[in-house]
């Protein structure tokens, strides 16, 4: 406070000398403006973003990747982000000092960065705004991306002002992010990619893929021939004939080059993925390849007494170990039921083969405790936490010199149904519910009532934080993005407090809702830019009549001119008939859109003449498509939701496929080809709701909603399996 030193002042530095201690962000960043300049830089003003030429090529290669970018390459993304999330357009050079109105990336001290353990850590970053531009300086390249999402962030938040001033910011815990169980659900790679981009935004480092399970394998009632056909997944697909048979399902599987693709665009934004494979617990698919190495009382558990198991597990490690890119992996050893010391010869003899084969080190879930009695499990490898009745993490690993993940099952997230776990994260337990600490939860809070079972904030045995997304009842529980929607307030929220962040609940929601929408590098909410709550509006009569085609010009490609301003105009080979429909016969209708989220209204009036497959399609997108089998059904990420009811062919229709927040929804409503189509929430038809039905470990049903993008890309087309007309098609964004 130097104002203090000049009396007749005080009264008004006092109020003038005010400063920020730090930037609300998700997460929080330490920050002083300076007092004495006052004032905000503005974004507008910003004409470069200019690289360090001293580092251009510098690459942090302490963290979790062995792929990590260059500082040049992190400013190529970020300089891309730029324009789509504040729709400034700079331009990227290498110079050796900052010019005026630039953003410079640099490297400073890295010695200087230290986390909550005092050690150091490559991920820090200082950030200086003054009149003349920002610097961000980074602990390594990967720091100077925090950093840029830190400046990303504020623009969004400060309407482009940034405060003048300087914050260095440091993440408390090297591991930060959360677990997708890809086991028992397929996820494409576009969708691993985006899930990826918005966790950086919220500088999550960690990417968990948990890549081969199988569903609850139900003893007391499962006959061997049905354990041995439950749903029992490998993800990934490579063609040695070391691993023919142990994945049967080419098409929802991850080959090598996607692998890659999926790894190097993650790590492009300083997201790592860290694979799994499960055994010797949920390992029926591997029982299913070689039934001889399960346990004959519970075929998803591997027999590790049985010669071959070891031998099989080191020939599957072997064939993936060189497309994985990460220092650590995990090799599951969850939940195992049977010997214990079984259970630790096999992670142990698996460490070391990973240690020696790959150069890596091993993950496992927290299962048997140490124990006096037992050759225990090597303290190189790192253990997992999720509950207390498997450890006491603390007393159990840190104690012993493990390393433990906290992943207690505070935050367990199942997809659409559980009888135990919430289906979103419960993000309030991160604000408060936490009676050990009397407040906020960071990665060290490892019991959140009992504070004797919680080291100090600063034991540097805590690596940090992932939090699990589960689909026990798997694949048709629920649709790609679901996964997405489970985690959307969880990321950011958690986001904060893996970092070191103090959010409280009222800023966490301020800012989210202003951050939520501006995630740059993804659009899982598959929003549409719109001017009005009409995205698009096409009308084959009016648009075609009103353009004039020639006879020539219509049996080629015409314009659809879209009525709604948003020139989202569609094109289509379709002929048009005497009343200026569209006949719709081995041709389509194309839009320039793919898939709208929630919410919508996709209306249709149309005629369906004849069906010539059992399985056609209405319409198209990149998330699902509309079908009749005969039965109104959405084929949405590899599974068929069916309706009871069908739609009547040979006459007009009104038909209306509504997204309505987490459910969706279809009406058909008779109509003449006069009367317009309905607005949106208008009509008095009735809906009848798609469900998801899961079965619960062979015991029971549970009926449950399903949210499914609407299918916009293409009406109608060769082998679509139906002929008829259409003639108007309308997407709304109100439900
Ligand atoms: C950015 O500005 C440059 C130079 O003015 C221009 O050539 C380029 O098209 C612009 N890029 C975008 C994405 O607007
Ligand atoms: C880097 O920072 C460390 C720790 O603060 C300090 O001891 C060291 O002198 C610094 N090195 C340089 C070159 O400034
Ligand atoms: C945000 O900034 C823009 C231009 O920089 C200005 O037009 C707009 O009024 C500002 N909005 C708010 C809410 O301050
Ligand atoms: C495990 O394998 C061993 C060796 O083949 C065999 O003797 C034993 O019966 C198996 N145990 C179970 C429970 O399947
Ligand atoms: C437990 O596992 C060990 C090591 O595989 C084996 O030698 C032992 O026989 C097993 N004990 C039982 C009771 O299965
Ligand atoms: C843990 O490691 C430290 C340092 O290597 C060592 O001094 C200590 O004895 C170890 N503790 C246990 C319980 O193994
Ligand atoms: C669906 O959304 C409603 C309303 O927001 C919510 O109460 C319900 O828990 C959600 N269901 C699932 C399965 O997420
Ligand atoms: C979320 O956690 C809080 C605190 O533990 C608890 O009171 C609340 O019931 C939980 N909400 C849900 C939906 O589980
Ligand atoms: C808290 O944890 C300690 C250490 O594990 C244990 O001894 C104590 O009983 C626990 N207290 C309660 C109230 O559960
Ligand atoms: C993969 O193929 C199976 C069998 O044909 C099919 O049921 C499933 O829907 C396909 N999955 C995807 C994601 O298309
Ligand atoms: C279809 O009918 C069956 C039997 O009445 C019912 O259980 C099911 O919930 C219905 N399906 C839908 C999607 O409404
Ligand atoms: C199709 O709908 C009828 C009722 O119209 C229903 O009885 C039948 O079960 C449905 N078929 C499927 C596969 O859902």
């Amino acid at each position: 406070m130097r104002f203090m030193n000049v009396p007749h002042l005080c009264a008004l530095t006092l109020f003038y000398a005010v400063t920020l201690s730090r930037l609300v962000g998700i997460p929080t960043v330490p920050y002083t403006s300076s007092s004495d300049e006052g004032g905000f830089y503005s974004l507008a003003a910003l004409k470069s973003l200019v690289v360090d030429s001293a580092y251009t090529e510098s690459r942090d290669e302490d963290g979790e990747t062995l792929i990590p970018p260059t500082l040049q390459e992190f400013a190529a993304t970020f300089v891309d982000d730029l324009y789509s999330t504040l729709a400034l357009n700079v331009s990227v050079s290498v110079a050796d000092k900052a010019p005026e109105n630039s953003v410079f990336l640099t490297l400073g001290n890295s010695s200087e960065y230290t986390d909550a353990s005092g050690t150091q850590t490559s991920e820090g970053y200082t950030l200086s705004v003054s009149s003349s531009g920002i610097t961000i300086s980074g602990a390594s390249a990967l720091g100077a991306w925090w950093g840029t999402r830190t400046v990303l962030q504020q623009g969004v938040l400060l309407n482009g002002s940034i405060p003048y001033g300087e914050g260095m910011d440091v993440p408390g815990w090297r591991t930060r992010g959360m677990m997708l169980d890809a086991g028992r659900h397929y996820y494409p790679p576009e969708f691993i990619v985006e899930m990826c981009s918005y966790m950086s935004f919220f500088k999550q480092n960690t990417f968990q893929l948990h890549l081969s399970d199988n569903l609850y394998n139900n003893v007391d009632i499962y006959s061997t021939e049905r354990s041995l056909s439950l749903y029992a997944r490998f993800r990934l697909w490579s063609d040695s004939d070391d691993v023919a048979g142990l994945n049967q399902h080419q098409n929802e599987s991850y080959t090598r080059q996607q692998f890659e693709d999926i790894q190097s665009a993650c790590v492009a934004r300083g997201v790592t993925i860290l694979p799994e494979i499960e055994a010797p617990g949920h390992a029926l698919v591997i029982v299913q390849w070689k039934p001889e190495i399960g346990l004959s009382d519970d075929l998803s558990l591997l027999n590790i007494s049985h010669p071959d198991t070891i031998p099989t597990m080191k020939v599957i490690w072997g064939t993936f170990m060189d497309w994985f890119h990460s220092k650590t992996i995990h090799i599951g050893a969850d939940e195992y039921t049977a010997n214990a010391s079984g259970y630790n010869r096999f992670v142990n003899e698996m460490a070391d083969f990973v240690s020696e084969t790959g150069g890596k080190s091993t993950r496992i879930w927290g299962t048997f405790p140490p124990k006096p009695e037992y050759d225990n499990i090597d303290t190189g490898v790192s253990v997992q936490h999720w509950e207390f009745f498997e450890d006491n993490p603390l007393f159990d690993y840190i104690l012993n010199n493990y390393s433990v993940v906290n992943s207690d099952d505070t935050f367990y997230t199942v997809n659409k149904w559980s009888g135990s776990y919430p289906q979103t994260v419960n993000i309030s337990r991160s604000f408060n519910g936490n009676p050990a600490t009397s407040g906020i939860w960071q990665p060290f809070v490892l019991d959140t009532k009992n504070s004797t079972n919680n080291p100090e904030r600063s034991n540097p045995l805590v690596l940090g934080s992932v939090v699990p997304l589960w689909n026990d009842y798997g694949a048709n529980a629920s649709v790609y993005s679901e996964a997405y929607y489970a985690l959307k307030d969880g990321i950011p929220a958690l986001g904060d407090k893996q970092w070191g962040g103090d959010l409280s609940e009222a800023e966490f929601t301020t800012s989210f809702s202003k951050l939520g929408s501006s995630v740059p590098g993804q659009n899982l909410d598959r929003a549409i830019p719109s001017s009005s709550s009409t995205i698009f509006n096409y009308s084959s009569g009016s648009c075609v009549s009103a353009r004039s085609f020639s006879a020539h010009a219509l049996r080629t490609e015409t314009v659809l001119m879209d009525q709604s301003g948003n020139a989202y105009d569609a094109t289509t080979d379709c002929s048009l008939t005497s009343e200026a429909t569209l006949a719709i016969a081995s041709c389509s209708l194309k839009t320039p859109l793919s898939s709208k989220g929630r919410d919508y209204t996709l209306s249709l009036k149309i005629r369906v003449g004849k069906l010539s497959s059992g399985d056609a399609t209405i319409i198209s997108g990149a998330d699902s498509a509309l079908m009749l089998t005969p039965n109104l059904t959405f084929s949405a990420s590899g599974n068929y939701y069916r309706l009871n009811s069908t739609m009547p062919t040979g006459s007009w229709i009104n038909l209306s496929v509504v997204g309505r927040g987490n459910q969706t929804f279809a009406s058909v409503q008779p109509t003449t080809l006069e009367d317009p189509l309905p607005e949106p929430g208008s009509t008095a038809a009735t809906e009848e709701e798609f469900l998801a039905v899961l079965g619960i470990n062979g015991e029971y049903f549970v009926w449950a909603p399903i949210a499914i993008e609407a299918p916009i890309s293409q009406l109608g087309g060769k082998g679509s399996g139906w002929t008829g007309e259409l003639a108007a098609m309308s997407l709304s964004s109100l439900a």
